[in-house]
């Protein structure tokens, strides 16, 4: 509105100054032309009437007088010095004194002509130039002169209404362009400043329910340019949010329920105890194992879940040094041999010596740790796990392969993901929480690494690990 406001008054403004200077213009012109015709109409007349008025007779002056009256349209009179009218061609004022202020300067004040354009009002006009219903009226008066010297002047009473109303007309035409110009200027200014406003007030409204909460509003994207723009980019940022408000509800409600099933199993464990104290000894033995095994599992979650947090938080620090990955590795693939071979696993390794990378040590090794638990969980007993380590141009290359029960194509892009798990019920039994590979893929991301998955369901999967050398892709030196 305040735009709105101001394009009016700028656009008003110069219009009317243009509009003014115009019709001063117009009317100086006008006047100037119809003043210097009338003069010279009076000058040439004086002429004339000055030397008839010494040789024809007063009827013959007269007959003269009012053709020449009706020549001009308008009205002439002789007047003597005096200012006393002589002739008339009107035939009305004989004999009278006229005031008009034009004679008194030519016949008192001495000066050879005068003209002047009066409203006097329509009275005064209709009886000096008897013109109804007119409103201006010019006088021109000149002196006469005769053999010697000086013997009256003569009035010429010029009818100027038409000029004027031209004049009118003119002005009229350029308040009704004004008119018209404003109101179309209104009405594209309010065209515009809806076509300019709608979106942000749409953007505004969307955002207010934004913030009250409701993340599924969204604003229509039309147009082009910035005003599309910031709709695209407004409808990305809330489809983002949304995302993570739904992620983060489906953690807390995996996670409360991950955390809610071994304490279900406990309660009915503990309760089966308290209402049969006489249960076998070996009963009650084997209960207590199962829920001691139920309060690993849930350290177990607990652990990883404060460890996705901390991430999530950044708050937990990367302890960045040298590492020997090659070291590393033989250490882990070391300390899981004797699980492997519990279950009658092979698990072989190929690693290049000396390879070293700036890195944090226990997240990597939680890295490998993981992978290969997950190796080991999902390969039936027999099963063979093979452990590589390989410098690739600039990156460290970690491959954990197995050929165990596989992942079907549709779940690789999800294992990543937070609680999922591919068999529900067999990773229950296994004890899997679905929390493993996306803290995997989180330590991964912190060194600036990449974890991929290749499988074929029945036949095995492999994970490969990329790390740069340096941590961050190479920033640090
Ligand atoms: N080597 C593998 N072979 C076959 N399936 C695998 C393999 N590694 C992971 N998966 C599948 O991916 C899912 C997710 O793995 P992830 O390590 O995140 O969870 P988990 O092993 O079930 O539980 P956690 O590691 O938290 O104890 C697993 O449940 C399993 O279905
Ligand atoms: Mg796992």
């Amino acid at each position: 509105m305040k735009i709105l406001l101001a394009f009016f008054v700028v656009v008003g403004i110069s219009f009317l100054v243009a509009a003014t200077n115009l019709t001063g213009l117009v009317s100086n012109y006008l006047t100037a032309q119809r003043t210097r015709e009338d003069t010279q109409a009076a000058e040439s007349l004086a002429g004339i009437f000055g030397s008839l008025m010494q040789t024809a007779d007063s009827a013959a002056l007269n007959n003269r007088l009012q053709e020449s009256a009706e020549g001009l349209d308008g009205r002439l009179l002789l007047l003597d010095t005096d200012g006393k009218v002589q002739f008339d061609s009107f035939n009305a004022f004989c004999g009278q004194r006229l005031a008009v202020p034009e004679v008194v300067r030519v016949l008192a004040l001495g000066e050879i002509s005068a003209y002047g354009m009066y409203r006097p009002g329509r009275d005064t006009v209709a009886r000096m130039s008897g013109e109804a219903e007119a409103e201006y009226v010019a006088y021109g008066a000149h002196e006469l002169l005769g053999p010697r010297g000086r013997i009256g002047a003569l009035l010429y009473i010029s009818r100027v209404q038409g000029m004027m109303d031209s004049l009118r007309s003119v002005q009229l035409q350029l308040i009704t362009t004004f008119i018209v110009i404003a109101v179309a200027a209104l009405i594209l200014a309010l065209f515009l400043s809806r076509v300019l406003t709608t979106p942000i007030v749409n953007l505004s409204k969307s955002m207010r329910k934004m913030g009250k909460g409701d993340l599924s509003v969204r604003v229509p994207e039309k147009g082009s340019g910035e005003l599309r723009q910031l709709a695209e980019n407004y409808n990305t940022m809330a489809a983002q949010l949304e995302n993570m408000d739904q992620s983060r509800n489906q953690f807390v409600s995996n996670a409360s329920h991950e955390l809610k099933t071994p304490l279900a199993t406990m309660k009915i464990m503990l309760e089966t105890m308290i209402y049969q104290p006489d249960m076998p000894a070996e009963v009650r033995q084997e209960f207590m194992a199962d829920m001691n095994h139920e309060i690993d599992r849930l350290t177990g979650i607990i652990t990883d879940l404060l460890t996705l947090t901390r991430m999530d938080n950044k708050s937990d620090a990367m302890k960045v040094e040298e590492i020997d990955l090659s070291a590393l590795t033989v250490e882990t693939v070391r300390l899981l041999t004797p699980v492997a071979r519990k279950r009658g696993q092979h698990l072989e390794s190929s690693i290049a010596p000396d390879l070293y990378l700036q890195g944090d040590r226990s997240k990597l090794n939680q890295v490998l740790y993981n992978l290969i638990d997950n190796a080991m969980k999902y390969t039936q007993d027999g099963g063979e796990i093979r452990v590589s380590l390989q410098a690739e141009a600039d990156q460290m290359v970690w491959q954990v392969k197995d050929n165990g029960v596989g992942i079907p194509a549709e779940d690789q892009e999800h294992i990543f993901d937070r609680f999922y798990r591919v068999d529900k019920a067999r990773s229950r039994e296994t004890g899997g929480t679905g929390l493993g590979l996306s803290i995997v893929r989180q330590l991964v991301g912190m060194h600036g690494g990449q974890i991929t998955v290749e499988s074929q369901p029945g036949q095995g999967s492999c994970f490969i690990v990329r790390l740069p050398r340096q941590e961050g892709g190479g920033q640090a030196s």
